[in-house]
């Protein structure tokens, strides 16, 4: 229909798991270590489902290695589809209830589960530990995960019509009467230029984040109780506006990233993040690549050998996460220098598909 449709693929504008085929197996653990291993709930991100093909290939890695393990996947609704449009359309707060009733009536998870929720389930687990947490978290692995909101409403994979849809209402005006209540993504939606319309009007994040006046002390205690709380950020996300907010970063007004550490968030220990720091149960973790783009092999080495499995010593820790900071550094250092010899080209495009998108959007709404 257009051109740049054709460039699309390279933008990789998908929120849903894309995983890469396994070539090897380098982990081959002692079984019995692993026939007592605890259960796992995973939540999905936006554009997917609790049982999609990238979903189900992920189990089944887990299963490899650990054939009794117990994995439920959080669904909101009966079909697939249903499911994938509840991550578009609902409110999260009664979403979240769901899913409190849900994991509550799953005897197998009585005495406690690890969680890794991908992109927007992060922050969607975070919150039932935070509300709930019956029965009890024991890990929390957030992968890509908007814990310090957005500044821009995620883009869409091509062919989604429901992301579409969304994108278009949420252009009306994100912190409107129908669209806070209504549109799952304005409800992570942090504009830098206007907070306290985010603080009066948002009805998810600044209340989980325990951004307003009244602090909640059950929100902290939960939270704190948790053994870890592993934050992946994506090194190369341009999905996600800004990536930082996988690791509670946010922009300021200038489009400055602020660090957890210099927010009062942090400061003020608004959620107990500074405990759990002083503690050592904060790990801020890395994905080389783009938004949601990793490989059986990634995911195995660094969810679930050291969190799902909890295999790994911590001098084994301390290697990957410095092999991984190592290529963070590598790529800042290489972005830098394209931006400097005004050679973006995956920034250009991205612009130009923007800008396509902006028309399209207006010729439909
Ligand atoms: C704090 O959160 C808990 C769990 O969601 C809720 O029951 C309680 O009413 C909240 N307290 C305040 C003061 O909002």
């Amino acid at each position: 229909m257009y051109p740049l449709h054709s460039h699309s693929a390279l933008l990789l504008l998908a929120c849903a798991i894309a995983v890469a085929a396994s070539t090897r197996t380098v982990f081959t653990p002692h079984t019995s270590s692993l026939d007592t291993v605890r259960p796992v709930v995973f939540y999905h991100g936006m554009g997917d489902s609790a049982h999609s093909k990238g979903m189900e290939e992920l189990f089944d890695s887990l299963r490899a290695f650990a054939p009794e393990i117990f994995i439920h996947s959080v669904s909101l609704a009966e079909s697939e589809a249903e499911d994938q449009r509840a991550g578009f359309f609902g409110n999260v707060n009664h979403q979240i209830e769901t899913v409190c009733e849900q994991l509550k009536g799953i005897p197998e998870l009585s005495k406690g589960f690890n969680a890794v929720g991908f992109s927007q389930g992060g922050q969607f687990l975070r919150a039932y530990i935070q509300r709930c947490n019956d029965p009890p978290v024991h890990n929390l692995v957030t992968v890509g995960s908007q814990h310090g909101g957005v500044s821009d409403i995620p883009g869409c994979v091509q062919a989604d019509a429901s992301c579409r849809l969304m994108r278009t209402i949420a252009r009306s005006g994100v912190y409107s009467g129908y669209v806070r209540d209504h549109i799952v993504q304005a409800q992570y939606y942090k504009d830098p230029k206007n907070l306290a319309t985010y603080l009066s009007r948002n009805i998810f994040l600044p209340d989980i984040n325990n951004e307003l006046a009244l602090k909640n002390t059950t929100y902290v205690r939960h939270l704190t109780s948790i053994n870890k709380l592993a934050m992946f950020m994506f090194m190369e996300d341009i999905t996600v506006k800004p990536k930082e907010t996988a690791w509670f970063g946010f922009q300021d007004e200038n489009g400055d990233i602020i660090e957890l550490e210099e927010q009062d968030q942090y400061k003020e220990n608004w959620l107990g993040l500074k405990t759990m720091d002083r503690a050592g149960k904060l790990s801020f973790e890395l994905f080389q690549g783009e938004h949601m783009r990793f490989s059986v092999d990634e995911f195995i080495d660094n969810i679930a050998i050291p969190y799902i499995f909890e295999l790994e010593t911590v001098e084994e820790g301390k290697k990957r996460k410095q092999k991984n900071m190592e290529r963070y550094r590598q790529i800042q250092k290489e972005q830098q220098q394209r931006q400097q010899s005004g050679m973006n080209d995956q920034t250009n495009i991205l612009n130009r598909f923007n800008d396509l998108d902006q028309t399209l959007q207006t010729t439909l709404g």
